[in-house]
């Protein structure tokens, strides 16, 4: 589905050009899922939103589903069909219930009721997001990033303001929506995360690497963990 080739990301800060993304080669295919692991300030972002069309690359390749990504008009057919993004702090109008931050995405009632209940929000629609709790808030996140039926799905620290109960489930979700068809790449922290998901690929200042594949991940948590991937 998509495939970065020597890919370099590099911005000017006053005088100085930094070096943010640094030779990366990453290859997913439809249905996988993916996890990147990596310090604050390694790139992960950075590359996400390269991968979700937010930012253009300095030099390499970006493709997806067999077309180059070159231009903003590229960049964009990505953001308003393929992918769709959810991020740490949700980034929800709090202001607004959770059916109308849902319905600003796109609108499309029938398949948003749906999407609650699937995502076990049933019942939240007309709630206000500032009075849900931190789980409640990153599902009606999920529920506006797939109401555009996106087939890549980026999570950018999904988890980083949940507590471990919460985080587990939303990683069960993510589980389940992959089951489904849909492809994700996740950013995390958390190496428990990381491990659960495998398909890990580190960032080390803006280089990556792979560090574990699905096969062995299984029996890395069947042995540390006591847990099975289901
Ligand atoms: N537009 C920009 N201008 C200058 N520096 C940037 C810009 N975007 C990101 N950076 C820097 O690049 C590095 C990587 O950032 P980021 O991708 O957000 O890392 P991560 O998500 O892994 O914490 C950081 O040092 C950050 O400060
Ligand atoms: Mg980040």
């Amino acid at each position: 589905m998509i495939e970065l080739k020597s890919v370099n990301k590099v911005v000017k800060n006053g005088k100085n050009t930094l070096k943010i993304l640094d030779d990366i080669n990453l290859k997913v295919r439809e249905g996988e899922f993916v996890t990147i692991v990596g310090a604050s300030g390694s790139g992960k972002s950075t590359l996400l939103n390269i991968i979700g069309g937010l930012d253009d690359i300095s030099q390499g390749e970006y493709w997806f589903d067999g077309k180059k990504i070159i231009k903003e008009k590229d960049r964009m057919m990505l953001r308003r069909k393929d992918v769709a993004m959810i991020v740490q702090n949700f980034a929800l109008i709090s202001t607004l219930s959770a059916i109308d931050n849902v319905n600003m995405a796109k609108k499309d009632e029938r398949y948003a009721l749906e999407l609650f209940e699937k995502l076990n929000i049933d019942g939240l629609e007309d709630k206000k997001v500032k009075y849900l709790s931190g789980g409640e808030k990153q599902r009606v996140a999920i529920a506006r990033s797939l109401i555009k039926h996106p087939r890549l799905l980026l999570a950018d620290e999904p988890t980083g303001a949940l507590d471990s109960k919460t985080s587990t489930q939303l990683i069960d979700l993510l589980f389940t929506l992959n089951k489904q068809g849909l492809t994700i790449i996740l950013v995390t922290h958390n190496k428990e995360i990381a491990q659960r998901i495998g398909n890990i690929y580190e960032i080390i200042d803006g280089k990556m690497k792979k560090v574990s594949d699905n096969d062995c991940t299984v029996s890395i948590i069947s042995s540390n963990l006591g847990i099975f991937k289901v």
